[in-house]
């Protein structure tokens, strides 16, 4: 995370209700995310998370403070002009999918914003291309598997020219090869692109072995924002947000291997340090 420059996204003070008859339910939100950032956003069911999320690209619009997208306030944006630099993929993939064909529906986004009929071909092939789905872009959507219909969802924001993702659970129902090729995909598209990628997740394998930022939420709030590790081994605060720790790190830690001078969040690194000691 680069500390010098502007922040690409930034959470000024944010706190959003859904009705002015209603609590807030995320509250006095401060988050810096620079460009390339690749940050996991985690906690328990009805934290805030999506809400928060749904501020990045100004699909909600704070109740309080203000969210600076690249120096400017979200607001300021032309509907348009944040869909071309922001894409959100929504919690289900069947939400956002309604066209007759794959290729169809990942062209839907790139027409809609307004680009010519040649850069709407050319960006829709090159996305459907990086999510590998160029074979099956004939079919109806509903004639993919769970994990073909999430990397649709991504693909179909990609196409858009984005350089900033925000997705909302994509590894929900997936078996191991499904994760594995979605968090394969993210994770390329942020080193070898410098993608800035914010992702929900509740799976805290998923964030140990992919993503190197954490940001915990617990009714609302920020509860830690730091490196995984960090954020992972912090069994107080994850308490409080009714998030367990990985596997290996609960073991590691009665095991009394956790001591302060390393992290054990992956499993290479618990055989590490089981080894050290013998
Ligand atoms: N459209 C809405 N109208 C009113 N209240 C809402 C709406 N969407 C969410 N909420 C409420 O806001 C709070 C935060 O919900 P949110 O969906 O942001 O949580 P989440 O962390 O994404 O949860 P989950 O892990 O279940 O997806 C919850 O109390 C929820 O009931
Ligand atoms: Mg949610």
């Amino acid at each position: 995370m680069a500390t010098d420059a502007m922040p690409h996204i930034e959470f000024d003070q944010v706190s959003f209700r859904y009705d002015k008859s209603t609590p807030f339910v995320i509250q006095d939100i401060r988050l810096q995310i620079y460009t390339g950032d690749f940050v996991a956003l985690i906690g328990q069911n009805g934290s805030g998370k999506t809400t928060l999320a749904k501020h990045v690209n100004g699909i909600l619009k704070p109740s309080l403070g203000q969210v600076l997208v690249n120096g400017r306030a979200s607001q300021a944006y032309k509907r348009l002009e944040m869909a071309r630099l922001i894409g959100y993929c929504y919690q289900n993939p069947d939400h956002q999918i309604f066209s007759q064909t794959v290729e169809a529906e990942v062209e839907y986004g790139p027409k809609a914003i307004g680009y010519t009929p040649e850069k709407v071909k050319e960006q829709s092939a090159a996305a459907l291309e990086l999510v590998e789905l160029t074979h099956r872009r004939k079919v109806h959507p509903s004639m993919l598997g769970r994990g073909e219909r999430q990397r649709l969802a991504v693909a179909s924001i990609l196409a858009m020219g984005v350089s900033t993702l925000v997705v909302d659970e994509p590894t929900t129902g997936l078996d191991f090869v499904g994760v594995t090729r979605i968090m394969d995909l993210l994770a390329s598209w942020n080193s070898r692109f410098n993608t800035t990628i914010v992702i929900i997740t509740h799976d805290i394998s998923v964030v140990a072995d992919y993503i190197p930022r954490v940001v915990l939420m617990a009714q609302g709030r920020v509860l830690l924002d730091g490196p995984t590790a960090d954020v992972l081994q912090s069994f107080g605060e994850l308490k409080e947000a009714a998030i367990r720790p990985p596997q290996v790190t609960r073991i590691a830690h009665a095991l009394n291997l956790l001591d302060g001078t390393r992290s054990i969040v992956r499993v290479p690194e618990l055989v590490e340090a089981l080894l050290q000691r013998r």
